[in-house]
């Protein structure tokens, strides 16, 4: 692999043949011909396929294409994106060309925290269990560490417990274990299933379910972006621009913060918002070997959260500049699962040079909103069905 930062400015990429862009990619991130030709068929055999799933009878492929220019925390990323909608790549890389004239996107990601929950029925006296159980806490963490050895040598764990009440003399008690980069399905429900006799026995009920939650509230991603009205009206040199470009870069911003205001106020828009953020989010975490159901599940459990859905990001007009934020959970790995089988997401890894699942959420949250961006902008400006249908047109051959 090359030691050398890649880099993802790449004016003339999407002109070249594609030959020439698996050459600069090789060239970039040291591929080789072996890398090149598992690349071009699909990441995966057939037989490595027959591992994962049952009853395989072949592989399905999804056009894998570069999102460029993205500067996230300083660092350039080719960013992976396995996706079947044109336009959708094309439109990161626009948002994120604008968005470097402003330092790029800063992401900060919480610790790997994945939540247990072990449902505890026909509870006796709910109040008294709670605290049985809360008593209880450092024995039944103890409990959990002893069935992760691997994990506390990672130095994982399990950091808390929380215990809430449901109607019907239910008691939910959750386990926050940390995951460190693997996303940690099989770890947590292991957990659950092993502490459920002990919390039971405590609680003076009967064992309910025992599985992780997809809402990730925990392992959120947080990620900001300053984009400059000149660049926002098409000037990215980030040299001087005239005052007609800041002008029209200042109209496009409060444009762009009323369509925010338009999702913040109405869930009806907020579900296409986000589904706009998730335009970007889930062509990596698929390429990454992630699993995008977790995360849909997640996002949209998170947009709800204080009982009505909201988007995941917001934008607002700042004195120079159209800042953009987003927040969404993240539990995504860059070990096991998938990963151990699937050369293809192991070599996308290797593309975006992340080795923390942290690191890999940062980079995913910027894809989502620099994806916000583009829609965002189109939509605010003279719509999307311009640029969409004439890259739709060139995937039909019209
Ligand atoms: C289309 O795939 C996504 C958009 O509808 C997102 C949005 O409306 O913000 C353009």
């Amino acid at each position: 692999m090359s030691d050398a930062r890649p880099n993802s400015r790449l004016p003339r990429f999407y002109r070249a043949p594609l030959a020439e862009r698996q050459a600069e990619l090789a060239r970039q991130v040291g591929l080789d011909e072996n890398d090149l030709g598992l690349l071009a068929s699909g990441g995966i055999s057939v037989q490595d396929a027959d591992r994962i799933i049952e009853n395989v009878v072949g592989v399905y492929a999804l056009p894998l294409g570069l999102g460029l220019n993205f500067l996230i925390n300083g660092q350039d990323r080719l960013i992976p994106m396995a996706v079947e909608e044109p336009s959708v790549v094309a439109a990161a890389s626009h948002a994120a060309r604008m968005a470097r004239v402003g330092g790029g996107f800063f992401a900060e990601t919480d610790a790997s925290i994945m939540i247990a929950q072990i449902e505890l029925r026909e509870v006796a006296d709910p109040a008294a269990a709670r605290a049985a159980i809360t008593a209880a806490q450092q024995e039944i963490m103890a409990l959990a560490d002893g069935v992760l050895p691997q994990l506390l040598q990672f130095g994982g764990g399990c950091r808390g417990l929380e215990v809430r009440v449901l109607p019907d003399r239910r008691l939910i008690v959750h386990l926050h274990v940390d995951c460190r980069d693997a996303m940690g399905a099989n770890m947590v429900n292991t957990v659950a299933e092993a502490v459920a006799p002990a919390l039971a026995e405590r609680a003076h009920g009967r064992v309910g379910l025992r599985i992780l939650s997809n809402l990730a509230d925990r392992r959120v991603v947080r990620v900001t972006t300053r984009i400059p009205f000149a660049a926002l009206a098409g000037e990215t040199s980030a040299s001087g621009s005239s005052r007609e470009v800041e002008e029209r870069g200042a109209r496009l911003a409060r444009a762009i913060e009323a369509a925010s205001r338009f999702a913040e106020d109405d869930p009806y828009r907020a579900a296409t918002h986000n589904k706009g953020i998730m335009n970007g989010v889930d062509p990596v975490v698929i390429a990454t070997g992630n699993d995008w159901r977790g995360i849909e599940a997640g996002a949209h459990a998170y947009a709800a959260r204080d009982g009505r859905y909201r988007p995941l990001s917001t934008w607002r007009v700042e004195s120079d500049a159209l800042a953009g934020r987003l927040e969404m959970p993240m539990a995504l790995g860059t070990v096991g699962g998938t990963l151990g089988v699937h050369p293809g997401a192991r070599l996308a890894l290797r593309i975006l040079g992340v080795t923390t699942a942290r690191e890999l959420a940062g980079i995913i949250g910027s894809v989502g909103l620099a994806q916000n961006l583009a829609a965002l902008k189109a939509l605010a400006g003279e719509g999307i069905q311009r640029g969409h249908m004439a890259l739709h047109r060139r995937a039909v051959g019209l």
